[in-house]
Protein backbone atom coordinates (compact mmCIF):
# COMPACT_ATOMS: atom_id res chain seq x y z
CA UNK A 1 0.00 0.00 0.00
CA UNK A 2 0.95 3.51 -0.72
CA UNK A 3 0.24 7.04 0.52
CA UNK A 4 2.01 10.41 -0.22
CA UNK A 5 2.03 14.13 -0.36
CA UNK A 6 0.96 15.66 -3.57
CA UNK A 7 2.80 19.44 -3.25
CA UNK A 8 5.04 21.11 -4.78
CA UNK A 9 7.54 21.70 -3.53
CA UNK A 10 6.12 18.56 -1.35
CA UNK A 11 10.28 18.30 0.85
CA UNK A 12 9.14 20.85 3.58
CA UNK A 13 5.83 18.29 4.72
CA UNK A 14 5.80 16.26 8.14
CA UNK A 15 3.27 14.18 7.06
CA UNK A 16 5.84 11.32 5.27
CA UNK A 17 7.63 11.39 8.82
CA UNK A 18 4.52 11.56 10.68
CA UNK A 19 2.44 8.63 8.72
CA UNK A 20 5.84 6.31 8.27
CA UNK A 21 5.89 6.04 11.62
CA UNK A 22 2.30 5.45 12.46
CA UNK A 23 2.57 2.62 9.76
CA UNK A 24 6.12 0.88 11.51
CA UNK A 25 4.42 1.32 14.96
CA UNK A 26 1.29 -0.06 14.44
CA UNK A 27 2.56 -2.92 11.89
CA UNK A 28 1.07 -1.57 8.99
CA UNK A 29 2.64 -2.91 5.71
CA UNK A 30 2.74 0.69 3.71
CA UNK A 31 4.86 3.59 2.79
CA UNK A 32 4.06 7.12 2.84
CA UNK A 33 5.76 9.05 0.04
CA UNK A 34 6.58 12.19 -1.70
CA UNK A 35 4.74 12.84 -4.60
CA UNK A 36 6.24 16.68 -6.01
CA UNK A 37 4.47 17.11 -8.93
CA UNK A 38 4.28 20.89 -10.84
CA UNK A 39 0.78 22.17 -11.73
CA UNK A 40 1.32 21.55 -15.44
CA UNK A 41 1.30 17.64 -14.50
CA UNK A 42 -1.60 17.43 -12.06
CA UNK A 43 -3.96 16.29 -14.14
CA UNK A 44 -1.59 13.34 -15.92
CA UNK A 45 -0.54 12.36 -12.27
CA UNK A 46 -4.21 11.89 -11.05
CA UNK A 47 -4.49 9.80 -14.26
CA UNK A 48 -1.50 7.66 -13.44
CA UNK A 49 -2.83 6.95 -9.64
CA UNK A 50 -6.30 5.73 -11.14
CA UNK A 51 -4.49 3.54 -13.92
CA UNK A 52 -2.19 1.75 -11.59
CA UNK A 53 -4.20 1.41 -8.34
CA UNK A 54 -1.60 0.95 -6.28
CA UNK A 55 -1.93 4.67 -4.26
CA UNK A 56 -4.55 4.07 -1.34
CA UNK A 57 -4.58 7.62 -0.22
CA UNK A 58 -2.98 11.47 -0.60
CA UNK A 59 -2.41 14.11 1.85
CA UNK A 60 -2.77 17.42 -0.43
CA UNK A 61 -0.77 20.51 -0.12
CA UNK A 62 -0.15 23.95 -2.05
CA UNK A 63 -0.56 24.54 -5.14
CA UNK A 64 -3.04 21.60 -5.64
CA UNK A 65 -5.87 21.97 -2.98
CA UNK A 66 -8.58 23.42 -5.42
CA UNK A 67 -6.74 22.80 -8.66
CA UNK A 68 -7.61 19.21 -7.76
CA UNK A 69 -10.98 19.04 -7.34
CA UNK A 70 -11.94 18.88 -11.09
CA UNK A 71 -10.29 15.14 -11.55
CA UNK A 72 -11.78 13.76 -8.58
CA UNK A 73 -15.31 11.62 -8.62
CA UNK A 74 -16.67 12.79 -5.19
CA UNK A 75 -16.13 15.68 -2.83
CA UNK A 76 -17.46 15.99 0.40
CA UNK A 77 -19.71 18.69 1.43
CA UNK A 78 -16.68 20.11 3.98
CA UNK A 79 -14.37 20.57 1.17
CA UNK A 80 -17.28 22.14 -1.00
CA UNK A 81 -18.10 24.78 1.45
CA UNK A 82 -14.48 25.36 2.06
CA UNK A 83 -13.63 25.18 -1.70
CA UNK A 84 -10.41 23.13 -1.05
CA UNK A 85 -9.50 19.16 -0.48
CA UNK A 86 -6.38 18.19 1.43
CA UNK A 87 -7.39 14.72 1.52
CA UNK A 88 -7.60 12.07 -1.19
CA UNK A 89 -8.70 8.41 -0.82
CA UNK A 90 -8.83 6.01 -3.83
CA UNK A 91 -11.47 3.21 -3.38
CA UNK A 92 -13.51 0.94 -5.26
CA UNK A 93 -12.06 2.68 -8.89
CA UNK A 94 -13.26 6.28 -7.26
CA UNK A 95 -11.58 9.10 -6.35
CA UNK A 96 -12.59 11.11 -2.69
CA UNK A 97 -12.09 14.42 -1.83
CA UNK A 98 -11.84 15.59 1.93
CA UNK A 99 -10.79 18.76 4.21
CA UNK A 100 -9.69 17.63 6.94
CA UNK A 101 -7.56 21.03 7.75
CA UNK A 102 -10.76 22.90 9.46
CA UNK A 103 -10.81 19.58 11.63
CA UNK A 104 -7.34 19.67 12.72
CA UNK A 105 -7.87 23.59 13.38
CA UNK A 106 -10.56 23.72 15.40
CA UNK A 107 -9.06 20.04 17.77
CA UNK A 108 -5.77 22.63 18.13
CA UNK A 109 -7.73 25.63 19.35
CA UNK A 110 -10.10 23.66 21.61
CA UNK A 111 -6.82 22.30 23.59
CA UNK A 112 -6.80 26.18 24.81
CA UNK A 113 -10.52 26.94 24.31
CA UNK A 114 -13.51 24.23 25.28
CA UNK A 115 -16.47 26.06 23.48
CA UNK A 116 -15.76 28.59 20.60
CA UNK A 117 -19.70 29.86 20.61
CA UNK A 118 -19.60 33.37 20.91
CA UNK A 119 -15.67 34.12 21.24
CA UNK A 120 -14.29 36.91 19.40
CA UNK A 121 -11.66 35.35 16.63
CA UNK A 122 -9.51 38.11 14.02
CA UNK A 123 -8.15 35.50 11.49
CA UNK A 124 -5.72 36.56 9.03
CA UNK A 125 -5.49 36.01 5.84
CA UNK A 126 -7.72 35.28 3.15
CA UNK A 127 -6.55 32.48 1.29
CA UNK A 128 -7.62 29.07 0.88
CA UNK A 129 -6.19 28.03 4.21
CA UNK A 130 -8.22 30.61 6.45
CA UNK A 131 -11.52 29.72 4.38
CA UNK A 132 -10.30 26.14 6.37
CA UNK A 133 -10.20 27.77 9.52
CA UNK A 134 -13.41 29.97 8.83
CA UNK A 135 -15.45 27.58 7.88
CA UNK A 136 -14.67 25.37 11.46
CA UNK A 137 -14.81 28.80 13.55
CA UNK A 138 -18.55 29.41 11.95
CA UNK A 139 -19.66 25.96 12.56
CA UNK A 140 -18.41 26.56 15.96
CA UNK A 141 -20.28 29.17 16.41
CA UNK A 142 -17.53 31.80 16.87
CA UNK A 143 -17.74 35.12 15.38
CA UNK A 144 -15.27 35.94 13.20
CA UNK A 145 -13.42 39.03 11.33
CA UNK A 146 -10.80 38.29 8.61
CA UNK A 147 -8.55 40.58 8.21
CA UNK A 148 -6.40 40.55 4.56
CA UNK A 149 -3.19 42.92 3.49
CA UNK A 150 -6.03 43.09 0.09
CA UNK A 151 -9.26 44.01 1.62
CA UNK A 152 -10.97 42.74 -1.82
CA UNK A 153 -10.25 39.67 -1.07
CA UNK A 154 -11.09 39.53 2.51
CA UNK A 155 -14.06 40.67 1.15
CA UNK A 156 -14.82 38.30 -1.23
CA UNK A 157 -14.29 35.35 1.22
CA UNK A 158 -16.82 37.41 3.44
CA UNK A 159 -19.76 37.03 0.90
CA UNK A 160 -18.68 33.37 0.33
CA UNK A 161 -20.06 32.49 3.59
CA UNK A 162 -22.85 34.87 3.22
CA UNK A 163 -23.85 33.10 0.15
CA UNK A 164 -23.20 29.54 1.40
CA UNK A 165 -23.62 29.29 4.98
CA UNK A 166 -25.55 32.22 5.79
CA UNK A 167 -23.17 33.81 7.98
CA UNK A 168 -21.51 37.29 8.43
CA UNK A 169 -18.02 37.61 8.86
CA UNK A 170 -16.75 40.95 9.02
CA UNK A 171 -13.57 42.32 6.96
CA UNK A 172 -11.27 45.10 6.96
CA UNK A 173 -7.33 45.45 5.77
CA UNK A 174 -4.63 44.06 7.30
CA UNK A 175 -3.10 47.25 8.83
CA UNK A 176 -6.34 48.31 10.68
CA UNK A 177 -5.51 45.43 13.50
CA UNK A 178 -5.39 47.77 15.94
CA UNK A 179 -8.96 48.71 15.75
CA UNK A 180 -10.43 45.09 16.14
CA UNK A 181 -10.22 43.44 19.51
CA UNK A 182 -10.33 39.41 20.00
CA UNK A 183 -10.44 37.16 22.51
CA UNK A 184 -8.63 34.41 19.41
CA UNK A 185 -6.23 35.08 16.92
CA UNK A 186 -5.20 33.16 14.09
CA UNK A 187 -2.43 33.77 11.54
CA UNK A 188 -2.87 32.07 8.36
CA UNK A 189 -1.45 33.87 5.99
CA UNK A 190 1.73 32.69 4.04
CA UNK A 191 4.16 35.71 4.50
CA UNK A 192 6.76 33.16 7.03
CA UNK A 193 7.35 31.27 4.30
CA UNK A 194 6.92 33.64 0.96
CA UNK A 195 8.16 37.00 2.66
CA UNK A 196 10.15 36.00 5.63
CA UNK A 197 10.51 35.84 9.24
CA UNK A 198 11.18 40.04 9.53
CA UNK A 199 8.01 41.11 8.74
CA UNK A 200 5.80 42.76 11.69
CA UNK A 201 2.46 41.41 11.23
CA UNK A 202 1.02 42.42 14.12
CA UNK A 203 2.09 45.39 16.18
CA UNK A 204 3.20 43.99 20.19
CA UNK A 205 0.53 46.25 21.65
CA UNK A 206 -2.11 44.32 20.41
CA UNK A 207 -1.47 40.89 22.49
CA UNK A 208 -3.22 40.75 25.38
CA UNK A 209 -3.10 38.45 28.41
CA UNK A 210 -5.74 35.87 27.92
CA UNK A 211 -5.60 36.15 24.65
CA UNK A 212 -5.21 32.99 22.61
CA UNK A 213 -2.76 33.50 20.01
CA UNK A 214 -2.48 30.21 17.24
CA UNK A 215 -0.62 30.17 13.84
CA UNK A 216 -1.33 27.80 11.24
CA UNK A 217 2.26 27.16 10.30
CA UNK A 218 4.76 24.65 11.77
CA UNK A 219 7.98 25.91 10.33
CA UNK A 220 9.55 27.68 12.20
CA UNK A 221 7.48 26.04 15.38
CA UNK A 222 7.38 29.40 17.16
CA UNK A 223 6.99 31.84 14.23
CA UNK A 224 7.87 35.66 15.06
CA UNK A 225 3.93 36.04 15.86
CA UNK A 226 3.93 33.29 18.81
CA UNK A 227 6.97 34.84 20.27
CA UNK A 228 5.71 38.07 20.58
CA UNK A 229 2.37 36.61 22.15
CA UNK A 230 4.06 34.36 24.42
CA UNK A 231 5.86 37.46 25.52
CA UNK A 232 3.05 39.28 26.30
CA UNK A 233 1.61 36.33 28.33
CA UNK A 234 -0.71 34.89 25.59
CA UNK A 235 -1.41 31.20 25.25
CA UNK A 236 -0.46 30.41 21.84
CA UNK A 237 -1.17 26.88 19.80
CA UNK A 238 1.33 25.91 17.16
CA UNK A 239 0.75 24.60 13.54
CA UNK A 240 2.24 21.42 14.51
CA UNK A 241 -0.55 20.52 16.63
CA UNK A 242 -3.08 21.59 13.86
CA UNK A 243 -1.18 19.14 11.63
CA UNK A 244 -0.92 15.87 14.30
CA UNK A 245 -4.82 16.88 14.12
CA UNK A 246 -5.62 16.75 10.91
CA UNK A 247 -3.09 13.92 9.94
CA UNK A 248 -5.38 11.97 13.00
CA UNK A 249 -8.57 12.66 11.01
CA UNK A 250 -6.53 11.79 7.17
CA UNK A 251 -6.04 8.39 9.55
CA UNK A 252 -9.16 7.75 9.92
CA UNK A 253 -10.27 9.03 6.14
CA UNK A 254 -7.88 6.24 4.88
CA UNK A 255 -8.44 2.99 7.25
CA UNK A 256 -11.83 3.56 8.50
CA UNK A 257 -11.01 3.87 12.19
CA UNK A 258 -9.95 6.08 14.73
CA UNK A 259 -5.89 5.82 15.29
CA UNK A 260 -5.22 4.06 18.63
CA UNK A 261 -4.88 6.10 21.90
CA UNK A 262 -1.68 8.08 21.99
CA UNK A 263 -0.63 7.97 18.76
CA UNK A 264 -1.20 11.12 17.86
CA UNK A 265 1.87 12.46 19.20
CA UNK A 266 4.34 10.32 18.94
CA UNK A 267 6.42 11.18 16.07
P1 LIG B 1 -3.02 29.63 1.18
O1 LIG B 1 -3.76 28.66 0.32
O2 LIG B 1 -1.81 29.03 1.86
O3 LIG B 1 -3.88 30.36 2.15
P2 LIG B 1 -2.91 31.84 -0.70
O4 LIG B 1 -4.29 31.50 -1.19
O5 LIG B 1 -1.86 32.13 -1.69
O6 LIG B 1 -2.31 30.66 0.19
O7 LIG B 1 -3.04 33.05 0.34
C1 LIG B 1 -1.95 33.64 0.92
C2 LIG B 1 -2.39 34.60 2.02
O8 LIG B 1 -1.22 35.14 2.67
C3 LIG B 1 -3.18 35.80 1.52
O9 LIG B 1 -4.09 36.20 2.52
C4 LIG B 1 -2.06 36.85 1.33
O10 LIG B 1 -2.52 38.19 1.35
P3 LIG B 1 -3.00 38.91 -0.03
O11 LIG B 1 -4.36 38.35 -0.34
O12 LIG B 1 -3.02 40.35 0.29
O13 LIG B 1 -1.96 38.54 -1.07
C5 LIG B 1 -1.24 36.57 2.56
N1 LIG B 1 0.16 37.08 2.48
C6 LIG B 1 1.20 36.52 1.82
N2 LIG B 1 2.34 37.24 2.02
C7 LIG B 1 2.00 38.26 2.86
C8 LIG B 1 2.72 39.36 3.47
N3 LIG B 1 4.02 39.55 3.26
N4 LIG B 1 2.04 40.21 4.26
C9 LIG B 1 0.71 40.03 4.51
N5 LIG B 1 -0.03 39.03 3.97
C10 LIG B 1 0.61 38.15 3.15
Amino acid sequence: MKFGILAYPAKYSLSPAFFNNIFKKLGIDAEYVFFDVPPEELEAFILGVRVADEVRGMSVSTPHKETVMAFLDEISEDARMIGAVNTILNKDGKLYGFNADYVGAMAALKEKVKDLKGKKVVVLGAGGASRAVIYGLLKEGAEVCVLNRTVSRAKRLSDHFENTLGRKISFDGLSEIMKHECDILIQTTSTWITTGLDVKLVPKEFFKKNMVVMDIVYKPLITPLLADAEKAGCEIVTGETMFRYQAERQYEIWFGEKLPNGMVGSY
